[in-house]
């Protein structure tokens, strides 16, 4: 007789469900996984490298079928060891693991462009810390590309992941204080585009006569409430669906592929 050695449990860890980019991904993935027979345990690893580790190893004793990684500040080497199908998303791991992501140099591309071509010049740009394998740095590649191209000089803000909304105010007034010229900011995510035209609005600039703003992610919550904020749109949807089947394939050791890029656009709001 076969033993059928499947729990149908699938872990889930990203950095937290509180960023509402990773909360409608994971409400994406869940409600997907279910469909496919699956339950999920959900970990937000908070980007500490324990905290992720602890989990793994939880993850592991609870004998999941599979993992779906959207966070892995470190650790990449305990998910190749883990013996059992990992996907990543959003993230890059290496080259045994596949990665599910949106086109972020191609995001980056269309947010800078599109300022250059309203005709600013100054025109900085906000992401997180450049040593971590986060797609984000392919939006910061893209904009440094399209500067140079237009002989324009890139200035990149870095943001540590796990700083208070009042910290990373202090950055972006840093932003103003440092260059009161800036023309424009193009902003890693849609809630850090918030904060910033919250600010500037504080310091007497109105966005977007004195200032153009642009966002990245374009969830479903940012664009409801904020519906006039520019920004590049990601494939939520998309993204769970494609990380959920290749999962799937995996599970049935039907796939070598080792990216899935899919594709961006821009969301034409009024703030940039
Ligand atoms: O804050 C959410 C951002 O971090 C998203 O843009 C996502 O792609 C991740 O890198």
């Amino acid at each position: 007789q076969l033993y059928k050695n499947k729990t149908d449990l699938i872990g889930i860890l990203l950095p937290t469900v509180a960023n509402p980019f990773f909360g409608e991904l994971t409400a994406a993935l869940e409600d997907r996984l279910y469909q496919q027979g699956f339950k999920v345990i959900i970990g937000n690893s908070m980007n500490n490298p324990q905290k992720e580790a602890d989990y793994l190893q939880q993850l592991l004793i609870k004998q999941v079928d599979g993992l779906i990684v959207g966070s892995h500040n470190q650790g990449i080497q305990q998910y190749r060891h883990a013996g059992l199908p990992v996907v990543s998303i959003d993230r890059i791991m290496n080259q045994d693991i596949p990665v599910i992501a949106s086109d972020n140099y191609r995001g980056g591309q269309l947010a800078t462009e599109r300022l250059i071509a309203q005709g600013v010049r100054k025109i900085i740009h906000t992401n997180g810390p450049h040593d971590l394998a986060t797609p984000a740095q392919r939006r910061r590649l893209a904009y440094e590309d399209s500067m140079k191209e237009h002989n324009l000089q890139p200035i990149t803000y870095e943001l540590d992941f796990n700083i208070s909304t009042a910290d990373k105010d202090k950055v972006f007034q840093r932003i103003f204080v440092e260059h009161p010229d800036v023309e424009a900011i193009f902003a890693s995510n849609d809630t850090d585009a918030v904060q910033i035209i919250q600010l500037a609005q504080a310091s007497g600039r109105q966005v977007p006569r004195d200032l153009l703003v642009i966002g990245y992610d374009g969830t479903q919550l940012v664009r409801e409430l904020v519906p006039q904020l520019t920004t590049i749109i990601q494939p939520i949807a998309q993204i769970a669906q494609t990380a959920v089947e290749v999962l799937q394939r995996r599970l049935a050791k039907q796939t070598k592929q080792k990216e899935y890029l899919l594709p961006v656009s821009l969301w034409e709001g009024t703030t940039g």
